[in-house]
């Protein structure tokens, strides 16, 4: 199963409080969390293209210092998530896409391996976990239901897709003016096909918060 990815990371990583970026965080000596995410897909010799997505102004350095190989481009990333995605879009060649965020570097590559299988018999798939707790919903500071924990998962990416279905719901979307919180979402609201569940993994976090970082 050839593909694209794209790899999502032109965020500011805010939530984390660092004065930079965090996809250039440092995970150990050798490796920034940029590095550990684009690994995991270079060492699959069926990625076949790597649609590198980065902020504008972050654009020169990535180029300057990921260009040796040659699966990999650079494409400018927009002030959302969503728009940076549709930016990625536009530059994949292959007909089946994963959409990844470069803040997840701890992805197993057997998930890779799962969702690869998946999607030779389905068009949509996304890696989730079953939720540990249980999550309620919350109106005006009280509970208004709590949901059915059996039920209850938590998205991660990749979120993988045949590339002309998610290309047609990031138009749609564009032209509603919605934002959803993550791509499926978007073959949710008009892809007129099931999305398929691929169970992931609780390692696969997505780094966002100071405590998320490694301190010594
Ligand atoms: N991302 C992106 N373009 C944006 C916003 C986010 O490519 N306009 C990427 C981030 O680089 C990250 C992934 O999407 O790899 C997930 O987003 P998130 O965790 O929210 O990262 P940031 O937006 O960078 O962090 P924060 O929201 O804390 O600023
Ligand atoms: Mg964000």
């Amino acid at each position: 199963m050839n593909y694209s990815t794209i790899l999502l990371a032109a965020g500011r990583g805010s939530r984390t409080n660092l004065d930079y970026n965090k996809v250039f965080y440092h995970l150990d000596t050798d490796r920034t969390v940029l590095d550990a995410s684009l690994a995991l897909f270079l060492d699959d010799e069926e990625c076949r293209q790597i649609v590198l997505v980065c902020a504008p102004y972050e654009l020169d350095y990535v180029q300057s210092n990921y260009s040796k190989d040659p699966r990999i481009c650079f494409v400018a990333g927009g002030d959302t998530r969503q728009q940076s995605v549709c930016n990625g879009l536009d530059a994949v060649k292959e007909d089946y896409v994963f959409i990844h965020d470069a803040a997840r570097p701890f992805l197993k590559p057997y998930s890779i391996y799962e969702l690869k299988k998946t999607l030779e018999i389905e068009d949509a798939c996304l890696l989730m976990v079953p939720s540990v707790d249980t999550v309620k919903l919350v109106e005006g500071g009280y509970v208004a239901q709590t949901l059915c924990r059996d039920q209850v998962y938590r998205a991660q990416t990749p979120q993988c897709f045949k590339t002309s279905l998610i290309q047609k719901c990031h138009e749609k979307a564009k032209n509603a003016g919605k934002l959803a919180t993550d791509d499926a979402q978007l073959v949710e609201w008009y892809g007129k096909i099931p999305v398929r569940v691929v169970y992931g993994d609780e390692e696969n976090i997505k780094i966002t918060l100071p405590s998320d970082l490694i301190h010594d």
